[in-house]
């Protein structure tokens, strides 16, 4: 990989994927006066506090000291064999406790292990009955999820609704919710580690809707409750099977287009229209 691309990847694996301030600033070329009000300089820790070694008293690394020296890359990144794994999120409380969608929603109200918490204006955990016979699961919510605290209220949302009333649905009928609880930040895509962090809370919310059928809209949903690898065009318009991992059995699932991405190719209606037959006959078979 191009090694500027490869030490940008390093970042974001490391969590360093947002901006702080609405201009760039070069720390290298910047004299210490001259840094932006905004951005909190790192205290300056006096020679005399180090030890020998170079650590302050508390044992950690001394704080960056401003630099006037020649720009420079640095060090380059460790090559990634070599670089410490993420740190996985706490494991949440015992969510096997949780007996409903209410008790649930409380405990991920104190779960910090996600850090899409931080940025996000709600929480957006799922809406619709807690005894719906189809359950979709997105991808993560946008901006005006995360405004209303609620799955699919925008652009996708809207189109998601007349895809569902194109087979007899109405969105009440259906419980809705995503791969994770928070925005990501510019509506990137969730990180593994973001999923990762919210899956036990979505594995708990399954169990506890027992819903009879899972549609998976996107790439992203799809990959992560099958875990499967191939994207979405090879996995949509397929059946599948989610195991719920407890003694219950497993739960059919279909996978298909994100609505957000039909809005963008429309021309893939086609084979939506298609997977929505699928779910629509499944349905009824399973009600017969
Ligand atoms: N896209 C999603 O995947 N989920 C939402 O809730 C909204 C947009």
């Amino acid at each position: 990989m191009n090694p500027w691309l490869a030490t940008l990847q390093w970042y974001v694996d490391q969590g360093v994927d947002e901006a702080i301030a609405d201009t760039p600033w070069d720390r290298f070329a910047t004299p210490a006066a001259a840094a932006p009000a905004n951005v909190a300089k790192a205290p300056v820790v006096p020679q005399s506090t180090q030890s020998p070694a170079g650590q302050t008293p508390t044992g950690q690394a001394p704080a960056a000291q401003p630099s006037t020296a020649p720009p420079s890359l640095g060090p380059r990144p460790p090559p990634r064999a070599l670089m410490p794994a993420a740190q996985p999120a706490p494991i949440p409380a015992d969510l096997a406790a949780a007996e409903d969608l209410a008790a649930l929603r409380t405990l991920l109200d104190q779960y910090e292990g996600c850090a899409l918490k931080a940025t996000a204006t709600n929480t957006v955990f799922g809406a619709g009955p807690a005894n719906a016979n189809l359950m979709i699961i997105g991808e993560a919510p946008g901006e005006e999820e995360d405004r209303q605290g609620e799955p699919f209220v925008g652009a996708s949302g809207q189109l998601l609704d007349r895809m569902l009333a194109a087979i007899g649905l109405e969105r009440a009928g259906v419980y809705i919710t995503n791969t994770i609880y928070w925005r990501p930040p510019g509506n990137r895509t969730p990180t593994p580690a973001e999923i990762q962090a919210c899956l036990p809370f979505l594995r708990r919310q399954i169990a506890l809707i027992q819903p009879q059928i899972l549609l998976l809209v996107g790439g992203a949903a799809a990959k992560t409750m099958l875990q499967r690898t191939e994207g979405i065009m090879r996995l949509r318009g397929r059946w599948f099977e989610y195991e719920t991992g407890e003694d219950a059995p497993s739960i059919p699932a279909l996978a298909t287009f994100h609505p957000a991405y039909l809005l963008r190719s429309p021309a893939q209606k086609r084979e939506a229209w298609r997977d929505l037959q699928a779910l629509q006959n499944r349905l009824i078979d399973s009600n017969s």
